[in-house]
């Protein structure tokens, strides 16, 4: 099990270690401080507006999170040379997350996931002795929270600076009934960049009556840059021994299978692409990765930051690495993307030119009861916490 917090720099707001900067981010540190700023986005139909906050960290890395879905819109940060690119999927105006073309192909992009971030078989859940019926948005299944996720919701939002970063906070009230959910939820998000080079995302909720939550984000993230092909060269570490295998329409059959011997053995760092093309039953049914994986942890790290994955670009030299307190992860390959969507810098999204890595409980677990519990009950405080940490290294074939 690897603890995240036993690596010295990660900070979570505690004593903060410099990165060691090339010549590049030395210079732009000199001119930068940390700052939020907000400008206006756009505008939805009913009139009300959709804002922007830029978070800048002072040390080359700058995100833009708008409050239409809490998408994350843009996240710059310097590669292994000191080129800062863009290194998420998504558009620079409202209209390309509001699109017919985006609602017909629903990527989610960079979108804030509720109540539910992923599917629940045929929309349907049994609680407390009343079945839910939830909207069906994915063929017969319900995915990412209905036709109107909280990722297409208007979130209140403020900004922040305090010893960590800079960051803002989201609001959202989902309705007792809203997409067949019981009870009202009250959720709170908040993204802090730091200065250490992380944004870390923080969930909370709590409910009037038991209901099922699982709270996510859909960055799709492209470490050579968004736009400039595919992701399949990227090498990925997923610190997991097992993943929840899945039928033909991506419902978890409830088995945990070893990753042992198959193309889902991501233990040690392997690129992307290495064994998507196996003949393999599982590989089918996602036309590529679209699995949970179940996160090593032992019963003492039950809910604290464990490390998830690590990705490595080769040629831009950017490492991502995310810590959870989550369960498990999704990692999807972007098999869905087709080339339809021309995404801020104009070029076209085609198959597999970003993925998701998505910290989750598992999928359809308010009908799967040997996965561990969804249900948030009055009462109760949902919390929850994903971070994400930048770095480069120069050494292509290091894993
Ligand atoms: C998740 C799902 C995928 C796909 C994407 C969005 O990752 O598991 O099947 O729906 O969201 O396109």
């Amino acid at each position: 099990m690897i603890r995240f917090q036993t690596i010295p720099r990660l900070a979570l707001g505690m004593g903060m270690t410099c990165l060691a900067l090339n010549a590049a981010q030395a210079g732009e540190m000199t001119t930068q401080t940390p700052s939020v700023e907000k400008q206006r986005f756009g505008q939805l139909p009913d009139g009300r507006k959709v804002e922007a906050y830029h978070l800048r960290n002072g040390h080359g890395i700058d995100m833009t999170v708008i409050t239409y879905g809490g998408i994350i819109t843009s996240l710059r940060t310097p590669d292994a040379q000191g080129n800062v690119d863009d290194i998420v999927l998504g558009f620079d105006s409202l209209e390309g997350y509001r699109s017919d073309a985006y609602r017909q192909s629903n990527p989610y992009f960079g979108a804030l996931i509720g109540r539910y971030g992923n599917r629940i078989a045929e929309g349907r859940f049994m609680l407390d002795g009343t079945t839910y019926e939830l909207a069906t948005n994915d063929g017969p299944h319900h995915l990412h929270g209905g036709d109107k996720g909280f990722d297409k919701r208007l979130w209140q939002a403020h900004s922040f600076e305090n010893d960590t970063g800079v960051g803002v906070e989201l609001r959202y009230t989902s309705e007792d009934g809203e997409e067949g959910y019981p009870g009202r939820l009250d959720t709170r998000v908040t993204y802090t960049l730091t200065a250490d080079d992380e944004v870390i995302i923080d969930y909370h909720a709590t409910t009037d009556k038991a209901t099922p939550v699982n709270l996510t984000q859909h960055s799709y993230f492209n470490l050579a840059g968004e736009g400039s092909g595919s992701i399949v060269d990227h090498r990925l570490m997923l610190n997991a021994d097992a993943f929840t295998p899945v039928d033909d329409t991506l419902i978890p059959t409830g088995e945990l299978r070893d990753v042992a011997g198959t193309p889902f053995d991501f233990r040690d760092a392997t690129p992307i692409g290495a064994r998507i093309g196996e003949e393999n039953t599982q590989l089918v049914y996602g036309q590529g990765y679209d699995h949970n994986f179940v996160l090593v942890r032992d019963d003492a790290s039950a809910g604290e930051l464990v490390t998830a994955a690590r990705v490595v670009a080769p040629q831009s030299g950017r490492v991502l690495e995310i810590a959870t307190t989550e369960p498990g992860i999704q990692f999807y390959s972007g098999n869905f993307l087709d080339g339809t969507l021309i995404g801020k810098g104009g070029d076209a999204y085609e198959k597999r030119s970003g993925f998701a890595l998505e910290t989750q409980h598992f999928p359809d677990s308010p009908n799967q009861a040997g996965f561990p519990s969804t249900i948030l009950a009055p009462g109760e405080t949902y919390e929850s916490r994903t971070v994400w940490r930048f770095s480069t290294q120069r050494d292509d074939n290091a894993s």
